[in-house]
């Protein structure tokens, strides 16, 4: 893993946009892009561009169960927000929370990401240590799938609700195995509170009970994290 420091998440952003375009120059054709706080300066960068995305596919890690695409706490609804109705794509993808048959739309969305294998994917990072919504005890080879959130991770995302009660208790979320077959992953890190997984990620043993540990596996992963994340290296 190559980690880079950074003082803070505007300059992360234009670090993360800046190796973006290096792999756009050399070919890169699909981009596996996240949701939460950690990636909005990284879209800014983007929206700021003169770059065409037109040509460009872009899957989504996850999506809530429930939440329609005009709940503005879909991921859908934050991706259309954040970046796609400045940038548009050729096509985007992100699980439908609203399928009535969850299995059948799993199965799907791993067919989509096999026709449209994933040269840029970013990351976020929970502080359990999940990536996309792949919570603590997740095996490794699993592709797309429905999780149970870890009551840490809704506790985190209540934030953005107005009580815990109404963050939905289950999502879809791209699994394991799918992202590590990305050529290149970029996981972004800032604040104190991720201080903990980000050390356990780099430093700690390879283990399902810190999913993001199995990106010391991957040959190109590039780590942007602020100094309070990165306070316990
Ligand atoms: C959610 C998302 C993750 C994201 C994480 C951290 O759980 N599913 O993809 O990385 O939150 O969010 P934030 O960037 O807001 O700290």
């Amino acid at each position: 893993m190559k980690i880079i420091k950074v003082d803070n998440q505007e300059e992360g952003g234009k670090i993360a946009f800046t190796l973006l375009k290096e792999k756009l120059a050399s070919g890169a054709k699909t981009l596996g892009l996240a949701t939460g706080s950690t990636p909005i300066t990284f879209y800014q960068e983007i929206i700021k561009s003169n770059l065409d995305f037109s040509e460009l596919t872009s899957i989504n890690l996850d999506e809530y169960v429930g939440l329609s695409v005009d709940n503005d706490q879909s991921y859908a609804y934050f991706m259309k927000e954040q970046l796609f109705q400045y940038k548009p794509f050729k096509e985007s993808f992100i699980p439908n929370g609203l399928a009535k048959d969850l299995k059948a739309e799993v199965k799907c969305y791993d067919v989509i990401i096999d026709q449209h294998p994933i040269d840029f994917q970013i990351l976020g990072i929970g502080r359990n240590g999940h990536i996309g919504f792949n919570e603590p005890g997740t095996a490794f080879d699993v592709t797309t799938q429905v999780v149970d959130l870890a009551a840490d991770t809704i506790q985190a995302n209540s934030r953005f609700f107005d009580s815990y009660e109404e963050v939905p208790k289950q999502a879809i979320s791209m699994g394991i195995a799918s992202i590590m077959k990305s050529k290149t992953i970029v996981l972004m890190a800032y604040g104190r509170d991720k201080a903990d997984a980000i050390a356990q990620m780099i430093n700690g043993p390879v283990t399902t009970d810190l999913p993001a540990s199995i990106l010391q596996e991957h040959d190109d992963v590039i780590v942007i994290v602020d100094e309070a994340a990165a306070s316990k290296l």
